[in-house]
């Protein structure tokens, strides 16, 4: 079992400083050795250089320089991790680097299935987010959604097909979000459904929508999508969140599906947590997701 790790140390398309040191725990939380003992093989380690400040400001798009520098480079890597058969595992970060990763995915994957797992959609564009913080556009460019300097990024664009995307543990959307997911299709499986349905029923309809039609499955995981009371960690906490058996199921039914071709793990924010346990917690996730079993 190839594994390769991209490290993304970059904090630029959130509003608080702090998640650019998110990789760096999640390291110091026990991953290496924890998928030594999953049995993997580490084919590649890389840490993504992190562009210097510009200086330059775009009003409601915050360090949109960094922004599209990071990610030209993340792309490019992912996608010749993917062209050597590895499984690219992404630790942000924030999650302004999943146009990255997403825009280097679909080189590969012609047609790609993504799980959006967070308690946003990040589906805001320059005109309808309330912060212009990236993080909270980044699925949306990487649709082809929002100003071309964001889009024109390699990979970012029609590739990505709303009916092949979904999102779950969904609890705060703006606006436009709202209309956009409405207008577009995309499958949105809110708190409310996972409340009423279980996450094992939610889990069985998303993995069935990502996988047809699809030739791969991305995970991109946002750490808020656990309740803050599980990961005080991360910057855009939002309360009623997925718990912490809930989050382990959904990634052993995505384990068991076999159907998770590469994945990211963002919005660990060390300086935020209480000692290490968001990182901790975003360890034990992944060994879930990558075959950790109780028995
Ligand atoms: N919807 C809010 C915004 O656009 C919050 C986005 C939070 N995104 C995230 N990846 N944590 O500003
Ligand atoms: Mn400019
Ligand atoms: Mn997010
Ligand atoms: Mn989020």
């Amino acid at each position: 079992k190839a594994l390769s790790i991209l490290s993304v140390p970059f904090g630029y398309g959130a509003g608080r400083r702090g998640t650019e040191f998110g990789p760096e725990a999640i390291r110091l939380a026990g991953l290496n050795r924890q998928l030594k003992e999953l049995g993997f093989h580490i084919d590649k380690e890389v840490t993504l250089p992190v562009p210097s400040e510009s200086g330059e400001t775009h009003p409601n798009l915050k360090y949109l320089n960094e922004i599209i520098e990071l990610n030209t480079n993340l792309a490019a890597e992912v996608a010749g991790v993917v062209n050597q058969g590895a499984f690219p595992l992404v630790l942000g970060g924030d999650h302004s680097i999943a146009i990255g990763t997403l825009g280097g995915l679909v080189q590969k994957y012609k047609n790609l299935g993504v799980i959006w797992f967070d308690a946003h959609a990040d589906l805001n564009t320059e005109e309808t987010s309330p912060s212009g913080n990236i993080h909270g556009m980044s699925l949306g460019v990487a649709m082809g959604r929002g100003p071309s300097l964001l889009t024109q990024i390699k990979g970012a664009g029609p590739n990505l097909k709303p009916e092949n995307i979904v999102l779950i543990g969904t609890r705060q959307l703006d606006q436009g979000e709202r209309d956009f997911i409405r207008s577009s299709g995309i499958k949105c499986f809110t708190m409310h459904d996972i409340d009423r349905k279980g996450m094992s029923a939610v889990m069985d309809e998303a993995l069935a929508i990502v996988t047809n039609g699809t030739d791969g499955v991305h995970l991109s995981f946002d750490i808020d999508s656990l309740d803050p009371l599980e990961a005080p960690g991360t910057g855009t906490k939002i309360p009623g969140g997925v718990s912490y058996r809930e989050a382990h199921f959904a990634l052993e039914l995505m384990c068991e599906s076999k159907k998770i071709t590469s994945a990211e793990f963002v919005e660990v924010n060390p300086s935020l947590d209480s000692g290490n346990k968001t990182a901790r917690l975003a360890v034990e996730l992944i060994a879930s997701l990558l075959g950790q079993r109780i028995l």
